[in-house]
């Protein structure tokens, strides 16, 4: 029988336990697919006592999980850790560095130290995969890195995070405020107790970043993702938005033209017709836009042990046939730097959501400062339903240069009229 691929496992949490579990289930089909079996030899976690809910003292347990792949003799690491830094960057190094392959689900990591990884296993010839990185179950990375590879890729976009996706459409389903959808998913675990990265957009940028650099073959530029996540977004922007025929979501969009990269995650409107408008609950959904292929989407779970481990496990089958090739679809030294593209001169729709005095006036005022900015409307809700702090306008712009929108903001910001912070959120119109 053909040598196993040796495997050592930093992280025993859920996607660790996840990972275990499904080799478990799965070994037969998974050694005819790989055409070796693939074996956990080693694990490393904080606590070795902990009730992970598998059985983990078949493995050899290593205290120094930085130290995992020489002391157990390993052909390949998995980190299932976390954190964009200490323990799993060293770890991550180490094991790259002795030649060893490495596998991830680290999305913070691979956005801020990605490249120069990928150059340390250029360098020593060995598999750097990252799969569930992005999308969890999803096959996204494999998609654009392998299915697509033939297409200049123009756009990439799409629902990145789970959390953010189950709180619009719970808010969307219910009626109810963003803080109390938010505290129910906390209480059911669904969101962190810490959820700043999630509904602030910053773990939506790292994936995007990612997802950026196999699109455009460019170097990542986590830095460069304009980031706004959804603690603004109130019942009454996803009514009125259901009125004017959309539906809010948190999508990344990146795109790359002859004025450089474009990367943003912002709420957005959706229209109801766009597949992005049926992607509800926690599910993820990415679509990439391709010169040859056309438009590809790809939808499924985002997180969770089982669709994780199953990203992480199709790593693993990949670096044990030996089908692995470079990290980004192509080796460091061919990728490109393309600087940012200046998203004032992008052209569409915008939704702004102003709270106003209801008094005479007020009306003209938004009026004039839309017409001095060289904005103009396509619909217009005033619902006359007042709220502590005023009265609600929604409104839709025709397409203008986004530089015209947020001068229109710039021109109401400091008026009297104003009873609260506007809010804007573009529309998805491709
Ligand atoms: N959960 C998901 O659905 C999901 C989806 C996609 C990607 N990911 C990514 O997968 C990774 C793991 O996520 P998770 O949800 O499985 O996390 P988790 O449940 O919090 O598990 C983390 C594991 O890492 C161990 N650990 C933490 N700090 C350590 C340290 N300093 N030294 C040694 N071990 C340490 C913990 O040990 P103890 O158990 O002993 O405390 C635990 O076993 C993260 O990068 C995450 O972003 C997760």
């Amino acid at each position: 029988m053909a040598e196993p691929l040796k495997v050592a496992l930093a992280g025993l949490g859920t996607v660790g336990s996840g990972v275990i579990r499904l080799i478990d289930a799965n070994r037969e089909l998974i050694q005819r697919r790989a055409g070796r079996p693939i074996e956990i030899v080693a694990v490393s976690a904080r606590d070795r006592s902990k009730d992970r809910g598998v059985d983990i003292s078949r493995f050899q347990w290593v205290d120094d999980m930085t130290t995992l792949a020489e002391a157990s003799g390993a052909d390949v690491v998995v980190e299932l850790i976390g954190g964009s830094d200490g323990p799993a960057l060293a770890l991550a190094r180490r094991t790259l560095a002795a030649g060893k392959a490495f596998v991830t689900a680290n999305k913070a990591m691979i956005a801020h130290h990605g490249v120069a990884l990928a150059e340390i296993a250029d360098g020593k010839d060995v598999a750097l995969k990252f799969e569930a990185a992005v999308a969890g179950g999803i096959p996204v990375i494999k998609g654009l890195r392998e299915g697509a590879a033939a297409n200049e890729i123009t756009r990439v976009y799409g629902i990145l995070n789970g959390t953010c996706n189950y709180i619009l459409t719970t808010m969307e389903k219910d009626g109810r405020d963003f803080s109390e959808v938010l505290a129910e998913a906390q209480a059911l675990g669904y969101a962190e107790a810490d959820p700043s990265f999630d509904i602030d957009g910053v773990d939506a940028a790292h994936k995007l970043s990612i997802l950026a650099s196999l699109a455009f073959g460019s170097t990542l530029d986590f830095d460069g993702v304009d980031t706004a996540g959804i603690r603004h977004v109130i019942a009454a922007d996803i009514f009125e938005a259901e009125q004017l025929g959309f539906k809010v979501r948190l999508v990344g969009v990146a795109e790359a033209n002859g004025h450089g990269l474009f990367q943003r995650v912002h709420p957005c409107l959706v229209p109801v017709s766009h597949p992005l408008a049926h992607v509800a609950g926690s599910l993820n959904a990415v679509v990439a836009e391709g010169n040859f292929v056309g438009r590809l989407l790809f939808q499924g779970a985002g997180a969770g042990d089982g669709p994780t481990a199953s990203a992480v496990v199709a790593d693993l089958i990949d670096v044990a046939r030996g089908e692995y090739g470079t990290a980004f679809a192509m080796p460091v030294s061919a990728m490109s730097e393309p600087g940012r593209a200046d998203a004032g001169e992008r052209v569409g729709r915008s939704y702004i959501r102003l709270s106003v005095q209801d008094r005479p006036g007020v009306l003209a005022e938004i009026a004039t400062a839309m017409r001095d900015a060289g904005v103009s409307i396509e619909s217009f809700i005033q619902r006359g339903v007042s709220s502590d702090s005023g009265v609600i306008i929604a409104l839709v712009t025709h397409q203008c240069a986004e530089r015209c929108v947020v001068d229109a903001l710039e021109r109401l910001s400091g008026s009297a009229s104003l009873t609260g912070q506007p809010m804007l959120m573009h529309i998805l119109d491709f």
